[in-house]
């Protein structure tokens, strides 16, 4: 297992991903289930994964990606979803902690409100909380793809509308961003960061 930081150093968008190379169920499930460990808010776990891994079906994804030939050459495509109506995952979040006395009922009636209120009268931030809570889950997604020695890349080029369609995705859910994964064929572009000084302001502007 690498150290972390080396996860996060060498973690870089590749583009040309060996064709036909397949990755097991049980690492893709192990991925998924070590992405699922990122926070969210009140632990309502906005989001969903598509996994494709059908050489038919990845093919369909290439012109909707605009032709990013990664979709169709990477062992599997993820396709992150935000959830729009994340406030009905409650019960499935929270009910377990009751049963083991973890949270108290009072505190989860609290909650129950608190988010009744957010996602009935505040329904414009769902959208914002869906993005924000799924790309949480995507990041990690690809650290995890990354410490099992997967590249991947994150893509938002692609038209959702039509990903939408093709993928039958219910309105509850909004295509967030689609991750391509697999074993790198050539490896990454040169990249640079900006210097610290330049994005950390200390204290305030
Ligand atoms: C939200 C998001 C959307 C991106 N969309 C694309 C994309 O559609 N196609 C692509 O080749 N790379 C895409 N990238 C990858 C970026 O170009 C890449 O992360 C950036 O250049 C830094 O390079 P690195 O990932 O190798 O560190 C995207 C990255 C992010 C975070």
């Amino acid at each position: 297992m690498p150290s972390f930081s080396k996860v996060l150093t060498e973690r870089n968008s590749i583009r040309q991903f060996q064709k036909s190379h397949i990755i097991p169920q049980y690492e893709i499930d192990e991925m998924i289930q070590l992405a699922q460990t990122a926070p969210s808010a009140w632990n309502l776990q906005h989001w969903r994964v598509i996994v494709v891994q059908d050489p038919a079906h990845k093919k369909n994804l290439l012109p909707i990606a605009n032709n990013q030939q990664q979709v169709e050459d990477a062992s599997v495509v993820f396709i992150i979803l935000g959830d729009l109506e994340a406030d009905k995952n409650t019960e499935f979040v929270y009910l377990p902690l009751v049963q083991s006395g973890d949270l108290p009922e009072q505190t989860y009636k609290h909650l129950l409100d608190d988010i009744k209120e957010e996602y009935e009268n505040r329904k414009h931030k769902s959208r914002d909380s869906a993005f924000l809570n799924a790309s949480l889950f995507a990041m990690q997604l690809m650290l995890a793809a990354k410490s099992k020695g997967y590249d991947t890349v994150p893509m938002r080029g692609f038209q959702a509308e039509e990903l939408v369609a093709e993928l039958r995705i219910p309105e509850r859910f909004v295509p967030v961003m689609i991750i391509a994964a697999g074993i790198a064929s050539k490896q990454a572009h040169a990249t640079t960061r900006l210097p610290l000084d330049r994005i950390v302001i200390r204290e305030s502007f």
